[in-house]
């Protein structure tokens, strides 16, 4: 377990955690050996539960021989089952192990069903609301996490959940502005809109929570995006945040479940190589300018002209989008097979892959540390010398 710090515990569902939890990142890069490494320590360490089989060869051999729709999702909840079961075990009981699930894949209710079965102990949910979650996960007990934007999301969230008799056991507040991957707004442009300063937000959750009657204690918030030093972490936790999510950093540890060559292109990468654009499910999204999105940004228009408008066959026949600008031939919206690119950057494919990312600069530069190191620099300023060649962490 890690050593002492000055904050005070993230407490969620009875458990207290340390005040950093590390976001959910998918297709893949958040899988067991991130999560489980994070719980070690004693914080809530997440498994993005999208698309999971890739990790898993037998799995992808099952795929291969049957690319039916119903294999390619079986694959994936027999995935998510395992990931869970190797986090846990990896965890030895410390910290907390989330499942991290998009409202926004066509499959959501199927994970959520499965990470209840598996034994997680939260689910947290983002890209769109998620106004089913309690109902999905009735009698079942499990810590519910919504992601959110705004206040006026908050406010949505916990006016219908409070219908239900239950509240958030914490929310997650990420900053369209500095987060990776896809982001809580509907137009780039929008980005740095005042309503997402986190700071706002408290205030105007004051109110929120005077007309719901219930109090700031009673639901932990957890801010997101752009948090890569002590510096950053003490300033959030002493504007009132309960304790920050931070997901670049950790997604190029030693531990991250991607390729190095994935932890390479992230913690290369230039303020000026990293761009927002809009991605299939409608949502903007910030990733690094490698070849494949240089040249599909070049070249943008052009597709939405010849395409965009046209439905074709899902490409890989999983369907993981209940809504997607390919498949559905949504013009305003992106058209790549997200799956495909996602998939190629976790196996560390520099020239195909699609390499989300953050913001901001990352706490050890271009270095690749443990997460013990990362979590050591966040919570109380210290950097250890690297260690040349470390021992390999004993994998599950
Ligand atoms: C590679 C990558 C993949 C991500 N995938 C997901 C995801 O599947 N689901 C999700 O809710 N958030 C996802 N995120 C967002 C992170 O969980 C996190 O909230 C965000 O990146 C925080 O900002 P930071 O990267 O500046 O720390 C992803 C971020 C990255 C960098």
């Amino acid at each position: 377990m890690f050593p002492g710090h000055s904050f005070a515990p993230l407490q969620i569902r009875g458990r207290q955690l340390l005040p950093v939890v590390q976001g959910g990142m998918g297709v893949g890069i958040s899988a067991h050996r991130l999560a489980g490494s994070v719980a070690r320590e004693g914080a809530l360490g997440t498994i993005a539960s999208i698309d999971l089989r890739h990790h898993h060869s037998d799995l992808m051999d099952m795929c291969r021989a049957d690319p039916r729709h119903e294999t390619l999702a079986r694959a994936n909840l027999v995935a998510l089952g395992r990931e869970i079961a190797a986090a846990r075990k990896l965890a030895g009981g410390n910290g907390m192990i989330a499942v991290n699930v998009m409202k926004a894949v066509n499959a959501h209710a199927d994970y959520v069903r499965a990470a209840c079965e598996h034994g997680a102990d939260a689910i947290v949910m983002g890209a769109g609301l998620p106004l089913d979650l309690p109902d999905l996960t009735a009698g079942v007990d499990i810590a519910l996490v919504p992601i959110l934007s705004d206040a006026r999301g908050v406010a949505l969230v916990l006016k219908k959940w409070m219908k239900k008799g239950r509240l958030p056991d914490a929310i997650v507040i990420e900053h369209p502005a500095y987060a990776g991957g896809h982001l809580g707004v509907t137009d780039i442009a929008d980005m740095g809109n005042e309503r997402f300063a986190f700071t706002k937000i408290f205030e105007e959750l004051e109110g929120v929570y005077a007309t719901l009657g219930i109090s700031r204690r009673d639901v932990p918030l957890v801010v997101a995006g752009g948090v890569n030093s002590h510096e950053a972490v003490r300033k959030w936790l002493e504007a009132g945040a309960n304790g920050v999510q931070v997901g670049t950093p950790f997604a190029v540890t030693e531990e991250g479940d991607a390729h190095p060559d994935f932890k390479r292109v992230l913690a290369e990468a230039k303020p000026e190589d990293i761009v927002e654009f809009v991605s299939v499910t409608g949502l903007p999204a910030r990733a690094v300018k490698t070849p494949w999105l240089e040249r599909y940004l070049r070249n943008e228009s052009r597709i939405r002209a010849k395409i965009g408008s046209l439905k074709l066959a899902c490409p890989t026949g999983l369907e993981c989008l209940s809504a997607c600008g390919l498949r559905d031939g949504i013009e305003k919206f992106g058209h790549f097979c997200i799956d495909t690119r996602l998939a190629a950057a976790l196996r560390g494919d520099v020239a195909n892959g699609l390499f989300f990312r953050g913001r901001e600069a990352l706490p050890f530069g271009n270095a690749i540390r443990s997460v013990r190191d990362l979590l050591e620099l966040l919570l109380t300023g210290a950097a250890r010398p690297a260690v040349a060649r470390r021992a390999a962490f004993a994998l599950a």
